[in-house]
């Protein structure tokens, strides 16, 4: 049986997209800028984002395209066998049944909102309906459907059912957003929320530098799904030899601009109606979106129409993150075990039905699997793949890179070969045992 391939490139470029414009541009990216510094805290990002996520992202492209196989079949055999580097691509493919298991809550939860918002259930009492429904039998139920529909487009292989998918629901997810931040930024009172949004506060960034580059970090890694192995699996399915590194950058400029589009909609919509933000939308996180946002629907005469567009956008983007989830595990068992795809993504489903069920019943349980668990997982995988490429694969790591691109791209190839030696997993260990001490109690 020949291995599945993407269509064209353009399809393989939305989906990788799909894959990191997800909850992390549309909840964890505004807050956090807000928070931050404002624009001094985007400068630092796009920084990150240019010095770490990048390269981070090309080395996956490299392995994957290299090996065509799912990350643990991939560290396996360029290794030439060895198990240890085929156990640290298997940990991609742990770290990714584990983060199914809250996204699909998480994905619930927006499943279960872009209904309610039809007849505005929510309108009114935002923080009760949040709180009623956050947790428990109901919201496993949610957690199931929005697992099936995952489950769906898996099914369906690669370019039948991702590829499809995602070249669907990226441009509308692009267009929704585009005419809800246009309707937001030209309300009045629009202003105020710009300007807490995106004033440069070069004091805040003097005074937290080290802070704000971690949490600039973490989100970098979240957002651009580095670290499972998401985008190695998507990278085996290229059959052309594209230029990798200027995709990677494509990628990134997509998704960095979907997560300002993001904060665009989110902060004039919450000074506009509500006065600021406050009380829950303040904490960001679920209550940002689910109680700050989700009442300020409820003070606008088209609240019900904008809340559709809006949790039909976050779900879309959920969806396709979801799915590049999904996709590690599924390719693992076909791809090393010879089973049959519909029946791994149905046994796959079935276990993050479980290990799902059991997040959505236990918020003690959720609360430390969305965050501590994962963010761990994810620095410690690609500080593995980063290992790997640098040290494993060296130069063969470059002839990789250098397939199909461009003068420019090669000409700083060395310098991408030498950062993943070096820089770059010394700046993750860092972030790591920073994130481990905090974990700790430790304060500095
Ligand atoms: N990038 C997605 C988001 O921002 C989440 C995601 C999807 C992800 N696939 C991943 C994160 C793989 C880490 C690894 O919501």
């Amino acid at each position: 049986m020949t291995r599945e391939s993407w269509g064209t490139r353009v399809g393989f470029i939305l989906a990788a997209v799909g894959s990191a414009v997800g909850l992390g541009n549309l909840w964890r990216f505004p807050w956090m800028t807000a928070e931050n510094g404002g624009s001094a805290f985007l400068v630092v990002y796009l920084g990150v984002v240019l010095l770490v996520g990048v390269p981070g992202l090309v080395a996956e492209f490299v392995i994957g395209r290299r090996s065509e196989r799912n990350p643990a079949g991939a560290l396996y055999r360029l290794s030439s066998g060895s198990k240890s580097w085929g156990a640290v691509g298997l940990f991609g493919v742990v770290t990714a049944i584990a983060m199914l298991s809250f996204y699909s809550v998480v994905g619930g939860w927006i499943l279960r909102y872009f209904f309610a918002s039809f007849t505005g259930s929510y309108f009114g009492s935002a923080g009760a309906y949040f709180d009623a429904i956050g947790f428990g039998l109901p919201a496993a139920g949610f957690h199931v459907a929005f697992l099936g529909v995952t489950a769906l487009v898996v099914l369906g292989g690669v370019r039948d059912g991702i590829e499809r998918a995602t070249t669907l629901m990226m441009p509308a997810i692009v267009v929704l957003l585009v005419a809800l931040a246009g309707w937001a930024v030209t309300r009045s009172g629009a202003g105020p929320g710009l300007s807490f949004y995106l004033d440069f506060d070069a004091a805040y960034l003097r005074a937290n530098f080290l802070d704000v580059l971690g949490a600039a970090a973490g989100q970098a890694l979240f957002t651009l799904s580095l670290g499972v192995g998401t985008m190695i699996t998507y990278a085996s399915y290229l059959g052309e030899d594209h230029d990798l590194a200027f995709d990677g950058s494509v990628i990134a400029v997509l998704n960095t601009a979907i997560g300002v589009l993001a904060g665009l909609v989110v902060f004039p919509l919450l000074f506009a109606t509500v006065g600021g933000v406050s009380g829950a939308a303040a904490e960001g996180g679920p209550g940002a979106l689910f109680v700050g946002l989700a009442g300020a629907f409820s003070e606008l005469p088209l609240g019900r129409v904008l809340a559709v567009a809006f949790f039909g956008v976050v779900a879309l983007a959920a969806l396709s993150s979801a799915i590049s989830i999904l996709e590690i595990p599924v390719a693992y068992l076909v791809d090393e075990h010879g089973i049959e795809r519909r029946t791994a993504t149905g046994a796959l489903a079935g276990l993050v039905l479980v290990t799902g069920s059991a997040n959505a019943l236990s918020p003690g349980l959720f609360t430390v699997v969305s965050g501590p668990l994962v963010d761990l997982m994810l620095t410690a995988g690609l500080v593995g793949f980063l290992l790997f490429v640098g040290w494993v694969l060296g130069s063969d790591a470059l002839a990789e890179y250098s397939t199909g691109a461009g003068r420019y791209v090669r000409s700083v190839g060395p310098a991408w070969l030498w950062s993943v030696r070096t820089i770059l997993p010394l700046f993750l260990l860092a972030t790591l045992v920073a994130n481990l001490l905090a974990l700790a109690g430790v304060t500095f």
